[in-house]
Parts: structure tokens; sequence; C-alpha cells
């Protein structure tokens, strides 16, 4: 098959990994890739979100099989075009990518079918959100932008100052674009984080391995919201009762509701989650695999498993017939090495040193904001590098997988120690907290 995989970060660095393995991959390009992609695809230069650049590349290329991993092009709906053009897909229509690219859609999804939420007040006008803020006895208050804001769009407001801040450079200095001319105001829920990506058919769902992502810049969970600086998978919070219950009462649910708003979703659904006193509740839903989430996930997939043909079966709607399995024994360890200002915007162009040699078999090092220049790896964006290590443990016991965590969590620091370039900054606690 000729694939053609969208997008150029660490997740689909991960992806493509996955889908070379499968006998069926003859020829993967990437749109538009990155220096690490180049490795196992023909990176051509077209944005995700150029949509007729996407179109025109499927038909004259022949590709068989696109898979679209970033929120954008979903959202703008590069799958609706490219199906509509005769392309078989992996990944959402925009009917459906709008549980990610609208908030406010999200959480009257959930209020319509008491899917258990953050409650929540949506404002379309500053002045009643700013009174709103000022009569609130509850604090802290999150207010989220509507639309998609790159993971940055969310603050938790400790305060009426830090609240009013907020809303105004959302609503009235358009920070995240039209994306923040309305916002959602949401109750703070608090409890363990956890992130659970399932693939789904839009009949059956298949959850994968949970794992837990640590969206805050700097170290002890503090410093501002970012695309995610490192993740560990299994969420050590998550355990097999807690699995069936949000199966339950979320996952199927959601499935349910969405074909019921004639919205079938078809793809990689993201479930983030919090485990609150009160039972888990959704915190947010993607339309689409997580990064750097997937880059902990995957490697996690049974060897036995074939990413192409799960991806087929979700497109074809018959993912009942194939048979997904993870390493429910391993645990890996995903930390990103960002660029020194990110997340705001950064320097680039600094040289990528990596001493290979020193790095084991059970690492995986994959790019995000990298690319070739003169055949030179160079930084290209704020998260650069995503390294990876997964361990195995003896048994299924919490024990063994804890000890499999703190392996993984070791052998992925010490390669780091390998990898340098000017400004790169990392979260040294990923999976201690
Ligand atoms: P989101 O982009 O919606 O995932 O939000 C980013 C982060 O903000 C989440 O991972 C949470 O840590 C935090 N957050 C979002 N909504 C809430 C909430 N209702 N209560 C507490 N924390 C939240
Ligand atoms: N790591 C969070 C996300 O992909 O949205």
């Amino acid at each position: 098959m000729r694939i053609m995989v969208v997008g150029g970060g660490g997740r689909e660095h991960a992806i493509i990994k996955y889908l070379a393995k499968s006998p069926k991959a003859e020829k993967i390009y990437c749109l538009p890739g990155n220096g690490g992609i180049a490795e196992l695809a023909e990176c051509v230069n077209i944005k995700a979100e150029d949509l007729d650049g996407l179109v025109k590349f499927a038909i004259n290329n022949q590709i068989d099989f696109a898979v679209v991993a970033p929120d954008d092009p979903l959202v703008l709906g590069a799958v609706d075009r490219l199906e509509d053009a005769g392309i078989k897909c992996f990944g959402s229509r925009a009917d459906a990518a709008i549980i990610e690219g609208s908030k406010i859609f999200a959480k009257n999804l959930m209020r319509k079918y008491n899917i258990p939420t953050a409650n929540f007040e949506v404002f379309n006008d500053l002045d009643n959100a700013l009174d709103y803020v000022k009569n609130s006895q509850a604090w802290p208050l999150v207010i989220k932008a509507d639309g998609l804001a790159k993971g940055k769009g969310v603050v938790v407001a400790e305060n009426l100052a830090q609240a009013e801040e907020a809303l105004i450079s959302s609503m009235r200095d358009k920070k995240f674009g039209s994306s923040g001319e309305k916002v959602l105001i949401e109750e703070c829920l608090t409890g363990p984080e956890v992130s659970v990506l399932a693939f789904t058919d839009g009949k059956t769902l298949v959850p994968m391995v949970s794992s837990m992502d640590h969206k805050r810049a700097y170290d002890n969970n503090t410093g501002p919201n970012t695309g995610g600086m490192g993740v560990i998978a299994p969420n050590p919070h998550y355990d097999f009762n807690m699995a069936a219950r949000c199966e339950r009462e979320i996952f199927m649910p959601t499935i349910n509701a969405m074909n019921k708003e004639g919205r079938k979703f078809k793809g990689c659904l993201y479930f983030g989650l919090m485990l609150t006193e009160s039972g888990p509740k959704v915190i947010e839903y993607n339309c689409r695999f997580g990064d750097p989430e997937t880059q902990a996930v995957l490697p996690l997939l049974n060897d036995e498993c074939d990413l192409l043909e799960i991806m087929l079966a979700v497109s074809e709607e018959r993912l009942s017939s194939v048979r997904v399995l993870f390493k429910w024994n391993c645990a890996s360890c995903c930390v990103v090495l960002a660029s020194r200002e990110y997340p705001d915007s950064c320097k680039t162009g600094f040289e990528i040193n990596i001493n290979k040699a020193n790095i084991k078999d059970n690492i995986n090092i994959f790019h995000a904001g990298t690319k070739l220049d003169n055949n030179k790896l160079v930084t290209a964006g704020g998260r650069v590098l995503a390294v990876t290590a997964a361990a195995q443990s003896e048994g299924l016991s919490q024990e063994g997988i804890a000890d499999a965590l703190a392996q993984a969590r070791q052998d992925a620091y010490n390669a780091i120690k390998n990898i340098s370039f000017d400004g790169m900054r990392f979260r040294s606690d990923i999976g201690l907290h």
C-alpha cells in the first residue's frame, strides 16, 4: 500500500515507525514530516492544514491510505476532502472532530447524555464573563477558549485577577484568535489525571494502554500549560476496575452519543479524564492521538499486532474483526526535550547532537521539532525530541509494573545524557508524581 501520514511531530514519527513494520506498507510519505521521520518516510513539504495540497498530492501519487494525525486538519475537514476524492483514511471527519474543535460542543454533548464532567457555563460576551467571575465564591475557576489553541487555551485561575486577565486576553485581545472569542468557565476538579486513547470505528471501541501526560512546563507541575512535557504508560492510578467503569460510564456513552447526534466518530478518540472523589470525569476529548502520549503508548502495542491492519479496520468499520493487544506487563516513560523558551515561541536552528552508540535498544528517540539542514540535524520547534524507554516486568502485579516504570524512567534519563543542543530543557520528574 502507498500510505501518506499528515503531520510532522513526535506523534507522527511514532505512528510511522509502527506503520512501517507492516508487510503491507510499500511506501510511506509524510506531509510535512521532520528530520527524524525522513529516515523512515519520504517527507513532502506540504503543510498539514493545506487541504488542497493534501488532496492533490494524494491523487497525483496514487495514495491508497491516508492517516491524518493532527487536530487542525481533522477539524478543518481533511478527512472529508480526502474521502470525497476517493482516498481511504484513518481519522475523524469534521462533523465528529468538533468534539475537540469546540469545547462548548463537547460540554453540551456531555450535559445532554449524562456523561460525567465538571460543571460549566458558556460565555459569548466579555462583560457577562467578567461579572460571573466577580461574583464567584469558588476558587480556583478554570477558563477555557472554545476552539483549538495548541494545548494552551486553558487557564486554572486561582483568584479574580488571574481570571480577569485570562478572560480579557482571550475575549478582547484575541490571544487565541477566533478560538477564544467564546469561553467556558468550569468548576475546578481535583484528582489524578489519566489519558486514554482508543481506536473506534463508531461501533466497537478498543482502549489502548492508559497514560499520564505532564502538561506543566516545569518540575513539580509548575509553570504554564504546554502541549505535554512527558508521559508514562500505563497510568498507575488507572486499574482494571477503573478501566471497566470508564468504559461503561464514559467511553461507550460517548460513542453512542455521537452516533445519536449523527456524528459517527471513527479514528482515535482521546479521553482526558480526572479521577475525582466522586468518580471519573471527562476533562477534555481530543479527536486524535495525543502528543506525546502516542510516543509512550505505541511502543507497548504487542509485536504481533499490525498498526496498519488496525487502522484499515477502523476505516472499513470492522474493528471487531482484528486483534488489538498490548504488552500489559511493560511500562514506558517518554521525556520531551524542549527548546529554551517553550511554550513561548522559540529560537530554532541549533545543531542537535545524538551519541547513538551509547543509546540502548529499548530507547526510541522520536523527533518533533527537528529538520535536516544540509544533512545536519537542527532544532525547528518548541518540542524537539521525545525520548522514550520501555521496560518489561516479570508479571502483571502492580509492584512489577512499578519496577518496570522505574527502569524505563532510568533508561530514558540515561539516554538523554547522550543528547544535546543549545537551550535544551526537560523536566526531571516525569513519572515521579
Ligand atoms: P485541557 O486542554 O482541556 O486538557 O486542559 C489542560 C489542563 O488543564 C488539563 O490537563 C488539566 O490539568 C487542567 N484542567 C482542565 N479542566 C480542568 C478542570 N475542570 N478542573 C481542573 N483542572 C482542569
Ligand atoms: N498531550 C496532550 C494532547 O495531545 O492534547
